[in-house]
């Protein structure tokens, strides 16, 4: 007896707290837009759905855009515009960095609760030196926000990374034993920047040692005088999958997080084992799946490297190690940070958590700006890297 209405007192209970929460989350629903302005804490309101009341959608300009096109809806909850007579309305600007300019840039803000976005999208500090295009004039905090490959940027937006590549990828032991069947050559290179960049020179040189260490490799792109009709940087070449080794070179040095589809479509796409270079190795291993890749900084030497090539070239069991992560049919991206982590216990290891400027916006954010760019951007990179001032 006394059970039974211990029970009914419980179930009233969660009633009432069922009721007290519908309510709460009507009011907070209602004066979403409100709160936001006065910076309170909007609550956990649909946390997990995201999405504005009222049908208001979040506004984003671009202020550079390649194809002029109307108003497109990224997603229910934001909208994407080129035009920009709307920059009063809009919730967000977002600047590309490589079409910025002095003379092109509007240096007022409409709302106190208006984010402008600087948005580092293909090209490492080391585009500064090259362009001599020093950003020192957009430094006084006229930026709130960084989107970037960088994984300190408030939003990231990376060329790829190890959890989109498992669920993309087919794998299993057959996907593999095809892969092997097919290689018939040892070594490809497709490379169109040698000149203008410190990198760009570094990674020449170091690919000529290889060759001259004995590690023959296929050459496409303009640095070896092939023009349009040639491959530039394209990953979809038949050519590459009759590879073993692709030279995953970037055009910079040990630049923060900078990985580009050199590495993820070309390589890991094509099932090409990459040969690294340009990233630091820690960088490298917080992204990538677990020895899925060779890092030239390991060897002493181009030459020791090239030992180290041709004993792979010689050993289909050594060389079959590096597709070991793509074997495994059941492997998902939280396995494999586990064991990632095991190997490497002090590791940041990399969970890409999707999440989009459309999704960050919706959020309740702290008022924010970015005093410098230049520090965050480039002073704060190794020398190597390059663009500081
Ligand atoms: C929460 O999600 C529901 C279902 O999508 C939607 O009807 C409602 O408007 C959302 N409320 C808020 C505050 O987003
Ligand atoms: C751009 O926006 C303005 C202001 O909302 C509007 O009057 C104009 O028609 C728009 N232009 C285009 C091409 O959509
Ligand atoms: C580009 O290279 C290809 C192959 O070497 C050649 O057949 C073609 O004529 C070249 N095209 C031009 C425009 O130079
Ligand atoms: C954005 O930056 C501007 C300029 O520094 C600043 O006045 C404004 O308060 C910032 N807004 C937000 C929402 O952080």
């Amino acid at each position: 007896m006394h059970r039974k209405r211990l029970l009914i007192s419980a179930v009233l209970l969660i009633n009432l707290a069922y009721l007290l929460v519908l309510s709460t989350f009507h009011v907070v629903s209602k004066d979403w837009f409100e709160s936001r302005k006065m910076g309170q804490k909007a609550d956990k309101w649909n946390k997990t759905k995201n999405s504005p009341p009222n049908d208001r959608k979040i506004l984003i300009l671009e202020w550079h855009n390649e194809v002029a096109v109307g108003d497109k809806v990224v997603s229910r909850n934001c909208i994407i515009t080129h035009n920009r007579s709307r920059i009063k309305e809009a919730d967000a600007i977002l600047f590309t960095q490589h079409r910025i300019s002095k003379e092109d840039m509007p240096w007022k803000y409409y709302r106190s609760d208006q984010i402008y976005v600087w948005w580092a999208r293909y090209e490492t500090p080391s585009i500064i030196e090259c362009w001599k295009n020093d950003l020192r004039y957009i430094d006084e905090g006229f930026f709130n926000w960084t989107q970037s490959y960088r994984h300190d940027a408030d939003v990231i937006v990376g060329f790829s990374d190890r959890g989109q590549v498992l669920s993309k990828l087919s794998r299993g032991k057959k996907v593999v034993d095809d892969i092997l069947k097919n290689k018939n050559k040892l070594a490809i290179w497709m490379v169109s920047g040698c000149r203008t960049r410190k990198g760009q020179k570094l990674r020449m040189e170091y690919a000529m040692e290889l060759d001259k260490a004995g590690i023959k490799f296929s050459r496409y792109g303009y640095c070896f005088n092939h023009n349009e009709s040639q491959p530039r940087v394209s990953g979809s070449v038949a050519a590459l999958t009759e590879h073993k080794f692709y030279f995953a070179f970037e055009n910079s040095l040990h630049c923060k997080d900078y990985i580009t589809e050199k590495f993820w479509k070309n390589s890991l796409e094509n099932g090409v084992v990459p040969i690294v270079w340009g990233p630091t190795k820690e960088d490298i291993l917080s992204v990538a799946p677990l020895d899925s890749f060779i890092f030239a900084e390991d060897f002493e030497s181009p030459a020791e490297l090239a030992k180290y090539l041709k004993f792979l070239d010689e050993n289909d069991e050594e060389y079959r190690k590096y597709f070991k992560w793509k074997e495994d049919e059941t492997m998902t991206d939280e396995r494999m940070v586990e064991m990632i982590k095991e190997r490497y216990p002090n590791l940041d290891v990399y969970v890409n958590k999707r999440e989009t400027l459309c999704d960050k916006l919706l959020q309740n954010n702290e008022p924010k700006v970015i005093q410098s760019l230049t520090d965050w951007y480039a002073n704060q990179e190794p020398i190597e890297c390059g663009g500081r001032f």
